[in-house]
């Protein structure tokens, strides 16, 4: 029996996937052999990653000016790969709105100068820093932003103007989850282990103006975005079967009515679950509202106890992954495009169930940690 799965990443994957890679899993379409043993030099893969490249330039509209990358190393190496490939000047900013802007402007300065433009850290990342009146530093190379926090569950509802400095985005965790003008960017990326596929790939959406320069000398080659566009994202050996995973996903996305549709769904999940926390007099979000994420939704009680024994009695119900990240604890659920509205409201009948085992608890919980934290 398959769960209801809250997965922060790697997360649930439709299941009209699942059950074509399974039947296609020992001899795809005639081959005698499956995707994982095949050359990745052999016209069937050929046709497997120009199909993948063509179906999300589809999806997203993706203006012929930019170049669609796979590449390997998670978003830990995009943390890397950026600065690498686009500081060419030495300076990048860095708008840090949660944990993953934070590693990302981490990592950048390693190899150049990585401003923090903005940050929201002052409030425990509960919200996306304002970008109204953003300057970017003058000859920056590029300013940066996470545009959904998956620990945190924020997200941006509209993005920073930056002139003439290219906007760098990492929509790892809002990956085709709704339409996207990507024009508005220098270049996106993403891990696709959330949205899309099985981890080990990366898309990388990059304008061609960023990709004709050579990247700094000291870049590893698999990281070198001008070598990946030079050779059509077969520098090296790449992850077939996962790039071919995502473009079963992509074509399940475009037959579902493509990203207006998703877009619409992942909305509807969403509204439904910050409704009912909003309507509970046990759970509350911890987000702030003007910054809420779609994607990842972070409530608590206020006391760790409680939201432990929610998680287990969610378990417990077939409702998988909603304990928070460790780092902030409390509950996410993650409402990817493979979660279904039906699983959203399993979640919240289990809430109602629990709500009403604990009523009291709510007010003697809050009213503990209002008394723990005025006694420090
Ligand atoms: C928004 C975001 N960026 C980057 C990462 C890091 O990705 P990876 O674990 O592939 O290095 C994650 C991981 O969950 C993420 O959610």
């Amino acid at each position: 029996m398959r769960v209801a799965n809250f997965n922060a990443g790697p997360a649930a994957l439709p299941e009209d996937v699942l059950r074509q890679a399974a039947d296609e899993m020992l001899d795809y379409q005639g081959c005698g052999m499956s995707v994982m043993e095949m050359s990745h030099r052999s016209p069937e893969f050929k046709r497997i990653i120009e199909a993948a490249e063509a179906d999300v330039r589809d999806l997203y509209a993706i203006p012929d000016n930019y170049r669609v990358l796979f590449m390997q190393g998670g978003g830990t190496g995009q943390f890397a790969a950026v600065p690498m490939n686009l500081m060419r000047r030495g300076v990048a900013d860095y708008v840090v709105s949660g944990r993953w802007a934070l590693k990302a402007q981490q990592e950048a300065a390693k190899y150049g100068t990585a401003n923090v433009l903005a940050t929201s850290e002052g409030t425990g990342y509960d919200r996306i820093p304002d970008c109204s009146g953003l300057e970017p530093t003058p000859g920056a190379d590029y300013v940066y932003i996470c545009a959904n926090e998956t620990v945190n569950g924020t997200r941006y509802h509209e993005f920073p103007r930056t002139g003439d400095v290219p906007l760098v985005a990492d929509i790892s965790s809002c990956m085709l989850s709704e339409p996207l003008d990507v024009s508005q960017f220098g270049l996106v990326w993403g891990g696709v282990q959330k949205n899309v596929g099985p981890a080990g790939v990366v898309i990388v959406i990059i304008r061609d103006d960023l990709v004709r320069e050579p990247a700094l000398p000291i870049t590893p080659t698999v990281f070198d975005y001008k070598v990946a566009a030079d050779n059509g994202s077969l520098y090296n050996t790449p992850p077939c079967w996962n790039i071919y995973m995502c473009d079963l996903v992509f074509k399940w996305l475009k037959a579902q009515g493509g990203m207006e549709e998703i877009g619409r769904r992942n909305h509807a999940k969403a509204e439904l679950l910050y409704r009912r926390i909003d309507d509970s007099s046990l759970f509350r979000g911890t987000a702030d509202p003007a910054s809420r994420s779609t994607m990842n939704v972070t409530f608590t009680t206020g006391n760790p106890e409680l939201d432990a024994a929610f998680v287990a009695r969610a378990k417990a119900d077939g409702l998988v992954g909603v304990k928070g990240h460790r780092s902030v604890g409390g509950m996410r659920a993650s409402l990817y495009n493979a979660v279904t509205l039906d699983d959203v409201r399993s979640l919240i009948a289990c809430m109602d169930a629990f709500e009403r085992d604990h009523a009291g608890s709510a007010a003697s919980s809050s009213s503990s940690s209002t008394s723990s934290a005025s006694s420090i």
